[in-house]
């Protein structure tokens, strides 16, 4: 089974819009959950612009699924993770103000930075992924750095689905074969919408999550969350 996380970002960014508690992103957290989520994903940035660090609290006491904290390690984020305790934390190598993650760790060169990181999240009892571009040797570092799972990059797999989704899909196929053999979980996310989720779940072998926000909530505009949910849920069973 691949666990549908729908990241809340994009929900938070309209509340903030307005300055006060609407949506109130509790709430839409607790209906996601109501509606099919496994799980709830957010990615709180330096400058707070989508979800804002007292948001986690609050989410966390209400998160009854897979509460998942995904942003760059700095000190200000750790201290906030380790004291909200995440079910898992996703660490993504972004520079502060970039706009979205567009690319995952190099686990190779920067392995010894992440070691003690690793290390310090598992301790708290927190499952720990690293947002990764899928290629093998890259696979191979992030699991010596000690991480439980890897968070494959699906943005360029998504760009170029429909000029040959057999060949954006190769790389992912093979890094994720990678990661079974050094037995480290696979995630994946990023750009995942309605039409490339289905090649992407049923062509990467044992794929235990995606986290989903941007499309998803797109599709909600016109679909509703309920509806939503169900269907990106679907294209995860069929
Ligand atoms: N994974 C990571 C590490 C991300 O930064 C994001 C975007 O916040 C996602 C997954 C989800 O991407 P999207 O919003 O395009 O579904």
């Amino acid at each position: 089974m691949t666990r549908l996380s729908v990241n809340i970002n994009k929900i938070a960014l309209i509340r903030n819009s307005r300055g006060a508690n609407l949506p109130d992103l509790r709430q839409v957290a607790i209906d996601c959950e109501e509606f099919g989520a496994q799980g709830i994903t957010v990615h709180p940035r330096p400058d707070e612009r989508h979800v804002r660090y007292d948001d986690l609290p609050i989410l966390k006491e209400v998160v009854k699924t897979e509460f998942n904290i995904e942003g760059f390690p700095n000190e200000k984020f750790l201290n906030h993770v380790c004291e909200v305790r995440p079910h898992q934390c996703t660490l993504v190598p972004d520079p502060p103000g970039v706009l979205t993650s567009s690319e995952g760790w190099d686990t190779i060169n920067r392995k010894e930075e992440l070691i003690p990181i690793v290390k310090k999240l598992q301790d708290y009892g927190i499952r720990v992924s690293l947002f990764l571009n899928p290629e093998i040797e890259l696979v191979r570092a992030a699991k010596e750095t000690g991480a439980d799972r890897i968070e494959f990059y699906t943005g360029t797999y998504a760009n170029n689905y429909h000029q040959n989704r057999d060949q954006a899909i190769s790389s992912h196929v093979i890094a994720a074969q990678e990661a079974i053999k050094c037995e480290i979980g696979v995630n994946a996310g990023h750009d995942l919408n309605l039409e490339n989720l289905h090649f992407y779940k049923s062509s990467v072998p044992s794929l235990l999550e995606v986290s989903i926000g941007h499309a998803l909530v797109c599709d909600s505009i016109y679909m509703g969350l309920n509806n939503v949910i169900q269907m990106y849920i679907h294209q995860l069973k069929r």
